[in-house]
């Protein structure tokens, strides 16, 4: 058995509209990689840390964190070196940390020849997203483990529900490079809602899912609206509106904010249309005049791989 691998770590998008904190979705074409070492030497130790100006020590670093709670479960009497060579910006809205996190505990998982389930790696996951966030959310890290969409049906106990995902759905993805840090965009959230709202949410999310499991892209889109969190978060970013509104006009079928912000998803059935999403999401930015990354991206149905 090799002591060594190296890994694709997807982005993801969290929340998903009307899903806060409990739908995610795992893309394809961005994400981080990272190579994982068994070592005899006891503990983890970050040992590269390349395109990101994050903190190397162990217990201030998400995959550090994830993979000592890993090790803490498991009987294995050495450690792990891990490199991580970042390819997702931090604070971006689409898993950053997640991507680290998750991609440490695949990948210690594998070089111990599997003794955790995917349910166990997303509570490991969930470690880092507390060190990066305050909260152990798992509306990214499920996604990045388990591919595909996912659902989080309950966090105590923790029940996990992969969605399949229409061939032809995209996701368009555009960050302005503004910071929006996670811990902020939730402090300002209120945690108290109507039962009005709480209705049109829930029939949204039910909706999303019934689309998802029948290819149903009208009633994807329908469902692509958030009555609780966007309406505050959106106030953190400049554009939003009009990057929503162009979108839509664009060919998408719903946009909304990514994770925590502050980029900004859209999905479109066909890459066509997601490209074009894509320009007109750019002319927003341009226009506005903050620099911005954009990605069009298929559905990734596998998460985490070996390369
Ligand atoms: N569900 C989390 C939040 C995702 O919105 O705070 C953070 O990426």
């Amino acid at each position: 058995m090799t002591d060594q691998i190296k890994i694709f770590c997807p982005a993801t998008i969290a929340n998903i509209s009307c899903g806060f904190d409990v739908l995610g979705v795992a893309l394809d074409s961005v994400g981080d990689e990272m190579v994982v070492r068994k070592v005899s030497e006891k503990g983890i130790r970050i040992t590269k840390l390349i395109g990101q100006d994050l903190p190397m020590e162990t217990e201030k670093n998400v995959a550090g964190v994830a993979g000592l709670a890993l090790l803490a479960a498991s009987d294995h009497d050495g450690g792990f070196e891990i490199e991580i060579y970042k390819k997702i910006k931090a604070g971006s809205g689409i898993g950053s940390s997640a991507a680290s996190s998750t991609g440490a505990v695949w990948a210690m998982n594998e070089l111990l020849d599997r003794p955790f389930s995917k349910v166990d790696l997303v509570k490991f996951a969930m470690e880092g997203e507390r060190l990066a966030s305050g909260v152990a959310h798992a509306d990214n890290v499920a996604p990045a483990l388990f591919g595909g969409f996912t659902l989080v049906r309950s966090y105590d106990p923790l029940d996990v529900i992969p969605i399949p995902s229409p061939s032809e759905l995209y996701a368009t993805v555009i960050h302005p490079q503004i910071e929006v840090k996670t811990s902020d965009s939730r402090s300002i959230l209120r945690t108290k809602i109507t039962l009005a709202q709480g209705i049109k949410q829930w029939g949204n999310v039910g909706g999303l899912v019934a689309g998802l499991f029948t290819s149903d892209y009208d009633l994807i889109g329908r469902s692509l609206v958030d009555h609780i969190v966007e309406p505050i978060r959106s106030i953190l970013i400049p554009g939003f509106h009009d990057v929503k509104s162009d979108a839509i006009k664009a060919g998408a079928l719903g946009c909304g904010i990514s994770g925590s912000g502050p980029s900004i998803f859209a999905f479109g059935k066909g890459v066509d249309t997601a490209q074009k999403v894509a320009q007109s999401m750019k002319e927003v930015y341009k226009n506005i005049g903050i620099a911005y990354d954009v990605h069009v991206s298929k559905v990734n149905i596998e998460g985490i791989r070996r390369i």
